[in-house]
């Protein structure tokens, strides 16, 4: 795999980017795809919303035991998005603000500057929201008190 591009945004320390239990993620960025790829943007723009998926290419190590900071259990790392997998893949729902050329406007970044960008596609969620279970999630943030 090759990157097709990288986050441009304002986080350059992992510490900057918010996490935990209710943390929001409405920060603006920009997903800037290389010039090769620009034709692979056509029709983009009827999208409300994207995947991003990208490499965590500053993580370092693998826990198949994770951490996650909205808890204070410890959960497998394939029932987290702990940066820490065996392949170090991150995936982020974006809202796409516009498009000039080959630069996406998106808001909601979760990536520090310069990751980079492994694939785009549209975001389009079939699954009712009364189907969704929200596993060991909904019972901190219970215990926390927080609403999802
Ligand atoms: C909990 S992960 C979730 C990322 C994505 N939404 C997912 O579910 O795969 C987000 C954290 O990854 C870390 N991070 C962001 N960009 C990174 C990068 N390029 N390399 C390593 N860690 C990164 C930051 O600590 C950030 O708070």
């Amino acid at each position: 795999m090759q990157p097709v591009g990288y986050v441009r945004g304002p986080y350059r320390d992992a510490g900057e980017i918010p996490k935990g239990l209710g943390a929001k993620h409405e920060t603006e960025g920009a997903l800037e795809i290389r010039e090769e790829f620009e034709p692979g943007l056509t029709d983009i723009e009827g999208f409300s919303h994207l995947y991003v998926i990208w490499a965590f290419d500053r993580a370092e190590g693998v826990h198949l035991m994770a951490s996650p900071p909205s808890d204070d259990r410890p959960h497998g790392v394939f029932a987290t998005r702990s940066p820490h997998r065996p392949n170090p893949i991150g995936l982020t729902v974006v809202e796409l603000l516009g498009r000039e050329g080959r630069v996406l406007r998106v808001r909601g970044i979760d990536m520090l500057d310069g990751t980079p960008i492994l694939d785009i596609k549209p975001y389009l969620s079939s699954v009712p929201p009364e189907k969704l279970r929200r596993g060991w999630l909904a019972e901190a943030e219970s215990r926390a008190g927080k609403q999802p």
